[in-house]
């Protein structure tokens, strides 16, 4: 009896004790170059996807474009019609009717400024020419002229108002306002525009800024599906005064989404862009994202990019820069909070890179409360644009620092200050230098007594204590020297994970752990206040390239929870070794006693 109630109480105290259990990690894992594992449990974001003129089901590519130009569905002054196709370029778009029977998801290019896309009594009735040739040499309209904006603005209200096809489901969105070449609201495409006119910013501004709210009330509650074609700082539009060019932010503002079309050059004029809530801290020369931006708050507004030209367009990559291109411009696309993505089956080589377009697909349209993963790429880039304009300043300028969502690695004080990478990345598009000069990954810099990388997860990602949780590290297997995680775990205990060797292969391997949990408190080192922290255990430095930290499991974070606790006497790990030294004796003495 007396060995029974012994051996009860040795089972209370070890259910008693279960909570205490601080969590293991085990790993590393090791895979040979990047690891884009997406969790079991991960989800297709609703309002994301990958975009085209083709549909390409096998890869993804589901959302098919529906062009008219204006003069095939307006041919005469208040006629509509919508049974005769039209040639624009060397296309031919079928009839609005045959188009419009699809029963697929569609986007929409209305080609309203080109001469030859414009009904012709538009040039009479409001008495316009051609104010210059675009690189096709396609002549355009002006439409900001108030005759011809007038009937525009008619003819998109029939369509998407009278006809109320804003609210038609299987139309996710349309790029306006539907000028110049492609579609695409961007003045080189006309010269030196703000000369080419005599036209002066003021007045263009009054117009913009009517005609982008135009569009927006004849779109109403469906204003989402605006997709504004053009950039914050547009070139070309020399003589208008610095400062004021945030045309992008201001449509915006209004209400529509955006959309980008050259993030394949990814380090170039595109750390600044407001309109996406992506600006430079010029305090210190990392990328500042604003989550609460108007465009990123809302999960129903497009947030849109293409990349394709990678041997297309005029340009050319080595095939042995192909993937790094890929992969850089489309992290670029995710860094600034890409939810559609614009994809040629074959160009954006979308069959090569499966795993990778596997990762991009699941990873569009997350904001850090919905993502399975944080991750940050570890680099140093010229952002060429910046070598010329004056009005914004850094430490490191032109140079940026990383690509990051949810997780930032910053340099701070008390031995976690990196370094450049060993691996400089130059002239990877020919006949294009915009791209300028990288330096991909991080290393620690032992020489300064520098031996730590310091990692901080969004607390909207993570945090508190989290279970099933991986950090994956990619890193240049460079020189020999090793590695491991500092972190914390769910009791409050700063530990290790084991070590990571670093060998001489001059490879990458992604190294991987699992933590069963862990706690993401801002709270390891003193002063730093890092959430995990990688380590320098060896004597000649690492080169890191990408960490990511990855939810197993769709775990709640249980913050209120660590904070209450935190505030009880919690007995650390070596307490719990303890106790677990002393049930363990219990239990052998009752045994011997049976
Ligand atoms: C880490 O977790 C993954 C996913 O569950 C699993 O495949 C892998 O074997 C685990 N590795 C270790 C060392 O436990
Ligand atoms: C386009 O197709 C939809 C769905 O069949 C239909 O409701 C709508 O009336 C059509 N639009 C026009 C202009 O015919
Ligand atoms: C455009 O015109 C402005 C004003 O005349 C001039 O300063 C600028 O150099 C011109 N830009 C180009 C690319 O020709
Ligand atoms: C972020 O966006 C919000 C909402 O638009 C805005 O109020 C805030 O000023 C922005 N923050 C920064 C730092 O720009
Ligand atoms: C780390 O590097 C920084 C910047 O170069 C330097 O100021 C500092 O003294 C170095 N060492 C430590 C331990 O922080
Ligand atoms: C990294 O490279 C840039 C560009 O060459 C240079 O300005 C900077 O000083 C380097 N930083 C470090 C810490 O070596
Ligand atoms: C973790 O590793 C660091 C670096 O080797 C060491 O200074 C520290 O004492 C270790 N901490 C624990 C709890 O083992
Ligand atoms: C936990 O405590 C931290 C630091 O005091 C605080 O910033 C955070 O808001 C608290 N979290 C919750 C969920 O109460
Ligand atoms: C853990 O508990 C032991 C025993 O109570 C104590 O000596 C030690 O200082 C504690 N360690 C920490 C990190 O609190």
């Amino acid at each position: 009896m007396k060995y029974l109630t012994i051996i009860f109480i040795f089972i209370f105290l070890t259910i008693v004790s279960i909570p205490f259990i601080n969590g293991t990690v085990s790993g590393p894992d090791l895979k040979s170059g990047d690891d884009w594992t997406v969790p079991n449990w991960a989800t297709i974001t609703t309002n994301s996807g990958f975009f085209s003129e083709e549909r390409t089901a096998n890869v993804n590519i589901n959302v098919g474009v529906f062009d008219i130009a204006w003069k095939q569905i307006n041919p005469s002054k208040d006629v509509y019609t919508f049974t005769t196709s039209a040639s624009v370029k060397d296309m031919t778009f079928s009839s609005f009717n045959s188009q419009n029977s699809t029963t697929k998801q569609f986007w929409m290019r209305i080609w309203n400024s080109g001469v030859n896309w414009a009904p012709t009594w538009i040039q009479s009735f409001c008495n316009v020419a051609s104010i210059g040739q675009d690189y096709d040499g396609d002549a355009h309209l002006p439409i900001w002229n108030s005759c011809v904006w007038g009937e525009i603005k008619k003819m998109y209200s029939h369509i998407f108002l009278d006809l109320n096809m804003r609210a038609d489901p299987r139309l996710k969105f349309i790029y306006v306002p539907g000028a110049f070449n492609w579609c695409e609201f961007d003045f080189t495409e006309i010269g030196n525009y703000s000369t080419s006119t005599g036209y002066s910013y003021a007045s263009f501004n009054t117009w913009f800024q009517q005609a982008m709210k135009d569009l927006v009330d004849i779109f109403g509650p469906y204003s989402y599906k605006l997709v504004y074609t053009g950039e914050d700082y547009p070139f070309d539009v020399d003589s208008w005064p610095s400062g004021k060019n945030l045309l992008a932010r201001d449509a915006v503002s209004k209400g529509m989404g955006i959309r980008n079309g050259i993030t394949e050059i990814f380090n170039f004029h595109l750390s600044e862009i407001p309109a996406y809530g992506v600006t430079i801290d010029t305090t210190s020369g990392y990328l500042k994202f604003n989550k609460s931006w108007l465009l990123q708050a809302n999960p129903n507004r497009v947030i849109g990019t293409e990349n394709e030209c990678y041997n297309d367009c005029g340009f050319t990559v080595a095939s042995s820069n192909i993937y790094y291109a890929v992969k850089m411009s489309n992290l670029k696309a995710l860094q600034m909070g890409v939810n559609w993505l614009y994809l040629v089956a074959s160009s954006s080589y979308l069959s090569t890179y499966p795993d990778f377009y596997n990762w991009m697909r699941y990873s569009l349209g997350k904001q850090s409360t919905t993502a399975f993963d944080a991750w940050a790429t570890l680099r140093n880039a010229q952002d060429t644009f910046w070598i010329y304009d004056t009005s914004l300043n850094w430490p490191g300028k032109p140079y940026i620092k990383n690509l990051e969502t949810n997780l930032l690695q910053r340099d701070i004080k008390g031995g976690a200050y990196t370094k450049n990478g060993s691996v400089k990345k130059t002239n990877i598009y020919g006949g294009n230098t915009d791209l300028g000069i990288s330096y991909e990954g991080r290393q620690t810099d032992l020489v300064t007594g520098n031996n730590t990388m310091s990692f901080f997860v969004d607390d909207d990602f993570s945090f508190g204590t989290i279970s099933n949780v991986q950090i994956k590290v990619t890193y240049l297997d460079l020189q020999s020297t090793q590695w491991l995680i500092r972190y914390k775990d769910s009791n409050n205990v700063v530990s290790n994970t084991s070590s990571v060797s670093v060998g001489t292969t001059n490879t990458y391997y992604t190294a991987t752990f699992n933590f069963t949990s862990i706690q993401f408190t801002n709270s390891i080192s003193v002063g730093r206040n890092a959430d995990f922290e990688i380590i320098n255990t060896g004597s000649k430095d690492i080169e890191i390239l990408f960490v990511r930290v990855v939810k197993l499991s769709p775990t709640t974070t249980t913050g209120s929870t660590i904070n209450d606790s935190s505030k009880l006497d919690i007995p650390n790990e070596s307490s719990i070794l303890s106790i677990s030294f002393i049930l363990i004796l219990l239990l052998s003495s009752s045994l011997i006693l049976i």
